[in-house]
């Protein structure tokens, strides 16, 4: 009893030492989390995410179009190819350009209809999917991208640069960089397209709205949609040199175009 009297004050404190170290050690690991410097930028993982996604044509036509259905799929390429032809027009003498091909959904109906057609994506697995999907037709040619350069493209090579479906996906910054180097690439006269959801219509606000109730910040998957107003797609035209800027918005669709 007397030892154990002595003793157990004397444990006590040993627990106490152990578990403030304990919490200081907690704290200092704590302390060397800087955001400022610049830490995992999962949004930025374009390609590790893109992969992930693809696996299969299966998965890359759910992550392209939000299903799997192939006649919703070609149906929709349909679709897109009549808003390219409404908007910069298609001719059999283009080289035409797609930034963000995916599985080739698109390039599939716009090879066949003009000179050249090149896919850029920063997934290896939508570009062996897009290959797939388009053997047979010569015209074509693909390209692995860093995520915010045309780089393997020459200078003034291309006639028609279109890139639908991705804007939602990327940074504002990595979407200029973009329009920046299809001025590079494109021809005198050349044209552009981009399009975003918009959060300027009913639908796009709805879905806006669906995207901010159904994820905390913590748990946003990193290719969340973020949305676009004519304004912010027509300052990126304007700022890297384009004219004849126009823009119209369709449902949940913000398009614009223009030539350089
Ligand atoms: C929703 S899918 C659209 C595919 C295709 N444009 C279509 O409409 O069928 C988005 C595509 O953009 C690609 N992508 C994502 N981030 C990219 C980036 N920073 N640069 C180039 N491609 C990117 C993805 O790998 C994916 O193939």
């Amino acid at each position: 009893m007397w030892l154990a009297n002595r003793l157990f004050p004397s444990v006590r404190r040993l627990q106490a030492r152990l578990a403030e170290a304990e919490a200081r050690a907690a704290a200092a690991k704590a302390d060397e989390f800087n955001p400022f410097e610049g830490g995992l930028d999962a949004r930025g993982q374009y390609r590790a995410t893109w992969q992930a996604l693809s696996k299969t044509d299966e998965s890359a036509r759910q992550s392209i179009i939000g299903n799997a259905d192939m006649a919703l799929f070609e149906s929709l390429a349909a679709a897109d190819l009549a808003v390219l032809q409404r908007t910069v027009g298609l001719q059999s003498s283009d080289d035409v350009l797609e930034i963000g091909c995916g599985a080739g959904r698109l390039g599939k109906v716009v090879a066949p209809l003009v000179r050249s057609w090149t896919g850029c994506d920063v997934s290896e697995n939508m570009l062996g999917l897009a290959k797939e999907r388009l053997a047979g037709q010569t015209n074509v040619r693909l390209a692995l991208v860093s995520g915010n350069s045309l780089a393997q493209i020459a200078d003034a090579s291309i006639d028609v640069v279109y890139c639908a479906v991705v804007f939602m996906h990327i940074w504002e910054f990595d979407r200029f960089s973009y329009v920046l180097d299809a001025y590079r690439v494109l021809r005198p006269r050349g044209r552009i397209y981009i399009d975003n959801l918009t959060l300027c219509s009913d639908l796009g606000w709805q879905m806006f709205e669906r995207d901010r109730l159904s994820y905390t910040a913590g748990n946003r998957p990193p290719h969340i949609s973020t949305y676009s107003t004519p304004q912010e797609l027509e300052a990126y035209l304007l700022r890297a040199g384009f004219r004849e800027i126009e823009s119209s918005i369709d449902g949940k669709w913000l398009r614009a175009w223009a030539a350089k």
